[in-house]
């Protein structure tokens, strides 16, 4: 791409100089000096930025960006009328999509086609690579997404696929891992169970081959299907290499309402909705103590966090040990991370007291809109901590619209959850759109 416009310049600039037409020193001089300060990151970088995005719909992402509500409305009323004829709008590629593309074409086509970084945007985000961890189960298209937005060949990444997947998305996601350096699918499967410890345990399959891997990222990220970065790898990077050896984990005292998760034996009972449904149940069965004094603190299944505290929780006979206390337990990973992050001895260990406690508005991890939160008529007037979704709840949690994008672009978390490109793909276009553009701008005014 700038090689096209650089030949197009010389040779402007050759028949200028044939017509003995004279050029001024000063337009000379901006040609040589912009040519001399492009570093190699900027000019690779910019040969990416032309993604897939906006082609069909004319999308102003810039006006979504500024919140302007005429464009966010008429693109809602798309979305609506498109929702009504039983359309889909949504630029992602069906599951059997990529296995036939890529088994038609070469890898270097799919890269290509999908324009994905294949270089590393700076010396400090090759300096520090990143680990993810994906724990996934549908919707190839919609982690593809994710993946390309993530994805610099310096990290690494492994993808958790569900053992009760359909065949479809393993082989989808198989032949994307099979085209990009750094990509696998973790190799030991788990039936995950909503709120279950086989969630907790799909993580720590991937986290302990990442371990091994030969690439020695610095720092962990775990993400699930409906997540969607609101910052560049750089910007995260940045961040992270100026707060090592801190983790970013969401930890607060366990609310009363929520000791029983982990005070009374939980059983996983089947459901006639079918696979998906099934969520473990409270047993009258009073559990033993674990195995160490511990204390219980609140939180997330998500997290950022050290090579080193990974590795500690991963291998620590102690930390082990409450690992497997915890089987029985609803939701576990909510209790985990939060509570041994807390002990001493931790890596980047933040003490118990109540002054360390971050909730997931203050922890960098994931921003989230909880229904009961927002700025609603039914939610009283003081609890209105966030404007109100645009698009729908899940869970009691917004599925983001277009509308959200402005308000979530302004937040300090690296990502956001959750998002349904099936329901509002111009979200995620804009968001896609925008971090490339704001990598462009950083990888070309770096000197
Ligand atoms: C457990 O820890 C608490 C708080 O640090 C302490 O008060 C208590 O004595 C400890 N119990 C045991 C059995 O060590
Ligand atoms: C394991 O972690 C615990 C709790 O932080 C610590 O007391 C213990 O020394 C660690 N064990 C080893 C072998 O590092």
């Amino acid at each position: 791409m700038v090689d096209k416009y650089l030949f197009y310049a010389l040779c402007l600039a050759a028949i200028v100089y044939l017509k003995s037409v004279s050029i001024s020193d000063f337009a000379l001089l901006s040609l040589y000096s912009r040519q001399s300060l492009t570093s190699s990151y900027c000019r690779f970088t910019k040969s990416h930025d032309n993604l897939p995005v906006e082609r069909d719909f004319h999308i102003n992402c810039a006006a979504i960006a500024r919140e302007d509500p005429s464009t966010s409305k008429l693109l809602e009323l798309k979305l609506l009328r498109a929702r009504k004829e039983k359309k889909i709008i949504s630029s992602s590629w069906h599951d059997e999509a990529f296995t036939h593309f890529i088994r038609a074409n070469k890898c270097a086509k799919f890269v290509n086609e999908r324009n994905y970084v294949m270089h590393s945007v700076s010396k400090e985000e090759e300096d520090f690579p990143l680990a993810y961890s994906f724990v996934v189960h549908k919707d190839a298209g919609q982690v593809e997404r994710l993946l390309r937005a993530l994805y610099r060949p310096q990290n690494v990444y492994c993808i958790h696929v569900d053992q009760k997947s359909a065949s479809a998305f393993y082989n989808a996601l198989q032949d994307m891992a099979s085209c990009l350096p750094n990509v696998f699918l973790a190799s030991k499967r788990e039936d995950v169970v909503y709120a279950s410890y086989s969630r907790l345990q799909a993580d720590l399959n991937c986290m302990e081959e990442l371990l091994q891997h030969r690439v020695q990222w610095k720092y962990l990220i775990n993400v699930c299907g409906q997540d969607f970065p609101l910052k560049t790898n750089r910007e995260m990077v940045t961040h992270l290499r100026y707060n090592y050896p801190n983790n970013e984990i969401e930890s607060f005292i366990l609310p009363g309402t929520k000791r029983s998760r982990y005070s009374m034996h939980w059983e996983i009972t089947k459901s006639d909705k079918g696979e998906y449904d099934r969520i473990p149940s409270m047993t009258a069965t009073k559990k033993a103590d674990p195995p160490t004094n511990m204390t219980f603190f609140g939180g997330s299944a998500y997290l950022v966090a050290t090579r080193e505290f990974i590795d500690w929780s991963l291998h620590n006979e102690t930390i082990k040990s409450i690992f497997e206390w915890s089987r029985d337990t609803f939701s576990p990973d909510e209790m985990i991370w939060a509570s041994i992050a807390r002990m001493r001895g931790a890596p980047g260990f933040r003490h118990p007291h109540i002054k360390w406690d971050l909730n997931e508005l203050q922890s960098l991890t994931r921003v989230v809109k909880w229904h009961s939160f927002e700025d609603i008529a039914q939610v009283p007037e003081n609890e209105r901590v966030y404007p109100k979704c645009h698009g729908y709840h899940k869970r009691t949690i917004c599925v983001y619209g277009t509308g959200d994008v402005g308000w979530l672009l302004r937040q300090k978390h690296f990502f956001a959850n959750k998002f349904d490109p099936n329901y509002d793909d111009f979200a995620v276009q804009c968001l896609e759109k925008i971090l490339r553009d704001r990598e462009v701008v950083d990888a070309c005014t770096a000197t």
